[in-house]
Order: structure tokens, then sequence, then C-alpha cells
């Protein structure tokens, strides 16, 4: 596994930060997230876990780094990215797992592309930009979300915005769990969502 002093790291923020100028609203953050922060998030998956995890927005890596280091398989993590150059750094990356580049809005055919037939999913880990993306975005993946994951699923999610109480991205989930992470630039707050019960 690289570390952050290595050649192959700096070469992963110089992308990210190409796709940053290029997109802004789809990158949403200035630097990727520290070891730390993906570490957070990673905790929030059950260990062991056999279900079927999707991370969105992966990024350089450093979430999905963490997913694999907390005991996940390649088979059982699909790493789903926009950009064409990030998607292909991960592939180099990880060459393990089979990076799904593509749109968070069309989630059920990007699951399909990857495992070979639709799977519900179990766990869902973003790192997208919520607050960022067009609310045309937001409403396709509300929308894939309900449709494709499990009843009794769960979705975290960072933010950059650490109060308490600010409401769900998603009027079909609600908050269960949150921690803020002080040491990550900037501060960032891990919240657990689950689905509302009918
Ligand atoms: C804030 S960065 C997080 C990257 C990484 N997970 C991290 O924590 O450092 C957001 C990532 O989401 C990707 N992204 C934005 N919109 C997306 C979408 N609709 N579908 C898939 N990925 C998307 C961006 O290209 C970017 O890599």
């Amino acid at each position: 596994m690289k570390t952050s002093t290595e050649p192959g790291h700096l070469h992963s923020v110089g992308v990210f930060v190409t796709e940053l100028i290029s997109n802004p609203r789809h990158v949403g953050a200035a630097i990727p997230s520290s070891k730390r922060l993906a570490t957070r998030m990673a905790s929030f998956v059950p260990a062991p876990f056999d279900g079927l995890v999707v991370e969105l927005g992966a990024g350089t890596g450093v979430v999905t780094a963490a997913l694999l280091k907390r005991g996940l398989s390649p088979q059982q993590l699909v790493a789903i990215e926009r950009s064409p150059k990030l998607a292909d750094l991960l592939q180099g990356r990880f060459p393990t797992l089979n990076i799904v580049q593509g749109d968070a809005s069309f989630l059920g055919e990007l699951v399909k592309r990857h495992q070979g037939k639709s799977r519900r999913i179990d766990v869902v880990v973003s790192g997208l930009p919520l607050r960022s993306l067009p609310s045309s975005t937001l409403k396709a993946i509300e929308a894939q979300l309900h449709e494709h994951m499990n009843a009794d699923g769960c979705y975290i999610q960072f933010t950059y915005d650490v109060r308490r109480n600010i409401p769900s991205p998603f009027k079909h989930f609600v908050r269960c769990e949150s921690s803020v992470v002080w040491l990550n630039v900037p501060p960032a707050r891990v919240d657990v969502f689950r689905r509302k019960k009918n």
C-alpha cells in the first residue's frame, strides 16, 4: 500500500487537483481525504462482512484502501468513479479491483456491470460532494439508492459541515450515527444513514 510520502501519492494528488480545476462542482474538495477520515468511514462497515459494498466517488482511493484494509474482498467491493482519469489511476493503484468508471446516477447499471448480474447493495460508502452536485443528479442518485439498496442497508457519507442535526441529504434516509474527524483538512463529519421504515 502506498504511503503519503511516496512519489505515487504526489502523482495521485496531482491528478486530483487537475480534475478539481476542470470539474470543481463534481470534485468538491481541495485535496483527497486523510487516512484518518478514510479509516473512520470504513469503521462503520461491519467486520467481518459478506455483503455487497459500493463506494461512490472513489477519487484517488484513500477510502478504497481503508475498505480493503477492513477486510472486504475485491469481489464484494464496487468502487465507482465518474472521472475517467481518476478511474484509470484507481485501476493502476488497485489491480485486483475491477474499478467501475461511471456516474452514480446510474448505480444499478454500474453494479450490474461489475457483478455480471443485478444485485442489491448492503452498504454504500460515499465521498460524493452532495452539497455541490446539481439537484437533478442528487435526485437521480437517491432514486437509485431507493431502488437498489437492501431495506436494512446503510449509507455512509462524509461532509465538511461538522454541525449536528443538519437535514439528511435524502428524504428516504435518516441519520442514525455521526462522528467528527477533527484531524482532517478541513475537519469532517461522517454520518451513517438508514432507510426510513415505511
Ligand atoms: C470529494 S472527492 C472524494 C474522493 C475520495 N473519496 C476521498 O475521500 O478523497 C469526490 C469524488 O466524487 C467523484 N464524483 C463526483 N460526482 C460523481 C458521480 N455523479 N458519480 C461518481 N463519482 C462522482 C469525483 O470525481 C471525486 O473523485
